[in-house]
């Protein structure tokens, strides 16, 4: 039996047993069977969840790079590694080998090198979903530099918040990205970002739009040049198995944006066993993850995990809806795509379109369809199944978070029943907890607790980049000894796992995880308003949306309100991103709010879903009679 590959269910079960009673030898042999290493490791795993303290393959040494391409030189030097379809169908798709895979992130490797970045330098990545993005990625890696991709929706504002947190001495970006009809001037952005990063002194700009951009002399240069005269090889530098690989900002419920710290070997291990197991991937494969390198599904499931497999792996550049709604299904069709890895949001709008987008395509190349980032409800649940996997393909509902680096809940196709709105079983290594707010273990079924983890895997984040601290006090105060996950779940009775949601103020919108935080803080530095609060309420597409309820200090005409409502969504726009704008705002008098002055959100989530019958007990707030005010449209 192999360690990394499990095939049935019996050996899910005997692998997940194994797995728990004996997780380093588990661990070590799943790590000797698939990868290359430059020297073994001493200790598989040592760990404190107290301190929190985290390692894995202590000793070992090795390079991710030489794991994700080197290695399959030998046997795979044509095959396609990263297959690119842009943005507009009419250009054409770009096959690129792992032989030129290898070119041309050594190329960018040494072009790093010779602008001075060294091993641990922070770079961050500002790029549209083209293969200079992936390629940026893998040359950090390849030099021991610690990549920070920057999601390209992110703002100006967002931006350098995440390039001065890091600290990074470099951006790399690109003129320009293409969306659907419309064309961003990303280097405008990074422009305006840098005004306020004193310590970023390069930018590496590739050509893609050909939209005019200003070169600032003596910081910006254009990265083709510098390419054309690169060599194609460059030494791998030999990490550490707990060097940091990248930094990956996340939404907080309170404060800036975390910068979760990934290191090196474990982060590898667990992303290419996950990426196999839960894909049940085969050398054939074209397989196709819709997110953006600038998420963790990026990251982990369409870079390291795929290429760590020797898979071909897409790169879209598209959206959906560009240039009609049968995107998708056209590309599937024209790839002959055999897995589908997709959020629930982009499932939902694309069910409310004409069902001949899909009907008009062959989608029979398809054997596995997956989705994540959000719950995924019932009736999107069926429509993928019924329309898009024609009942024939398994839909794996993967959890997991940034935090967590890969996929912790999942069926594996066609081996774990799968069952709607139920991520399922552990992945093995994984010993999920439910508990109560008092730190209690749920055992009983059907019960919503808060989803904990026991015990360590190799790709869990080491730390909050520049403040552990706060590493600490977010994952691992509320219930001592466990890593808290920040989600609400329930377990049925065989044992799969239902994830219900965030029980922060984290709000998931369209997939994508907003703070209130950061987002209230944009709204109150309008000079109208005095204050605001936000929070999430069911869509039908989005899966939750933000409503905003903000009190004006001079409540003026309906027309001044109007005006005043695009300008707050203007605010949101260029301090985070159009992601975080609001859905619906509400003027009011008053928030309601608890003696010692914290806003009860519990209230207002009510009020934004329609549910104002039995908003429960109201007595301790400081000021009662405001949530009726609210619930009349009192401003
Ligand atoms: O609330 C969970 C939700 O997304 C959160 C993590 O978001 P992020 O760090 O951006 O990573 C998204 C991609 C891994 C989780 O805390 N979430 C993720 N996957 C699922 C999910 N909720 C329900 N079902 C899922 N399959």
């Amino acid at each position: 039996m192999s360690n990394y590959h499990i095939k049935n269910l019996e050996e899910y079960f005997a692998v997940y047993r194994k797995s728990i009673r004996q997780p380093e030898l588990f661990w070590q042999e799943v790590a000797e069977e698939h990868f290359v290493w430059r020297k073994r490791w001493s200790k598989v795993l040592s760990w404190d969840f107290n301190k929190p303290e985290i390692k894995w393959f202590e000793g070992a040494q090795l390079n991710i790079t030489e794991n994700c391409i080197d290695r399959h030189l030998n046997t795979k030097a044509d095959k396609t590694a990263f297959l690119f379809e842009p943005n507009d169908p009419k250009e054409p798709a770009q096959h690129i080998t792992y032989q030129q895979l290898y070119e041309r992130v050594n190329k960018m490797a040494n072009v790093l090198k010779s602008q001075g970045i060294q091993k641990g330098d922070r770079v961050c990545i500002y790029l549209p979903m083209i293969p200079e993005l992936a390629m940026a990625v893998l040359a950090c890696a390849r030099i021991g530099a610690v990549h920070s991709v920057v999601f390209a929706g992110f703002s100006a504002g967002a931006l350098a918040t995440r390039i001065n947190d890091c600290d990074a001495r470099m951006v790399i970006t690109s003129d320009g990205s293409f969306r659907g009809n419309k064309t961003i001037d990303l280097k405008g952005i990074v422009d305006d970002a840098l005004e306020h990063c004193p310590g970023t002194s390069s930018v590496l700009v590739v050509e893609r739009t050909k939209n005019k951009v200003t070169m600032k002399p003596g910081r910006d240069q254009w990265l083709a040049p510098l390419l054309e005269g690169a060599d194609v090889h460059c030494t791998p530098e030999w990490m550490d198995a707990e060097d940091p690989l990248f930094i990956l900002y996340t939404s907080g419920s309170t404060g800036k944006p975390k910068g979760m710290l990934h290191t090196t070997a474990g982060y590898m291990v667990y992303t290419a066993y996950t990426f196999k197991n839960v894909f049940q991937h085969q050398s054939e494969d074209v397989y196709w993850c819709t997110a953006d390198i600038g998420w963790i599904t990026g990251h982990s499931y369409i870079v390291y995990g795929p290429l760590a497999n020797g898979a071909t792996t897409v790169l879209f550049e598209g959206i959906p809806s560009y240039p009609d709604f049968s995107r998708f299904w056209d590309v599937i069709d024209k790839h002959k795509i055999t897995q589908l890895y997709t959020a629930p949001t982009a499932i939902r709008a694309l069910a409310k379109e004409r069902l001949d987008y899909v009907t008009s395509h062959d989608l029979s190349s398809l054997r596995i369809l997956g989705t994540v980032g959000e719950p995924i409800n019932e009736e999107a649940w069926h429509w993928y199944n019924d329309h898009i996997g024609n009942k024939r393909c398994p839909i794996v509902d993967t959890w997991w978070q940034t935090e967590t680096g890969g996929i912790l809940i999942s069926p594996l196709p066609m081996i774990t029943p799968t069952k709607p709105t139920y991520a399922t079983l552990p992945l093995p290594g994984i010993q999920p907890v439910l508990v109560n707010e008092n730190g209690i273990e749920i055992t009983d079924n059907q019960v919503d607790g808060r989803l904990c983890v026991a015990f360590p895997w190799p790709s869990i984040a080491r730390s909050i980049w520049g403040d552990h601290q706060r590493f600490k006090e977010t994952y691992f105060t509320a219930f001592p000894g466990k890593y808290f996950t920040g989600d609400g779940a329930l377990r049925d009775e065989v044992g799969y796992y239902r994830i219900t949601g965030r029980v922060d103020d984290v709000i998931i919108v369209s997939g994508h995880n907003l703070g209130t935080a950061p987002i209230e803080d944009a709204i109150n530095e309008h000079p109208a308003v005095a204050e605001s609060a936000i929070v999430g309420f069911p869509h039908d597409i989005k899966g939750q949306a933000l409503y905003g309820f903000i009190i004006l200090k001079d409540t003026g005409t309906s027309r001044d309100r109007d005006n005043l409502s695009r300008e707050i969504n203007q605010a949101i726009t260029e301090h985070i991103g159009p992601i975080a704008k609001l859905d619906k705002i509400q003027f009011v008098p008053g928030l309601p709010k608890t003696r010692s002055g914290k806003i009860m959100r519990r209230i207002l989530r009510k009020i934004a879903a329609g549910e104002t019958e039995g908003l429960g007990d109201t007595t301790t707030l400081l000021n009662p009679e405001i949530v009726e005010e609210i619930i009349q449209g009192k401003i």
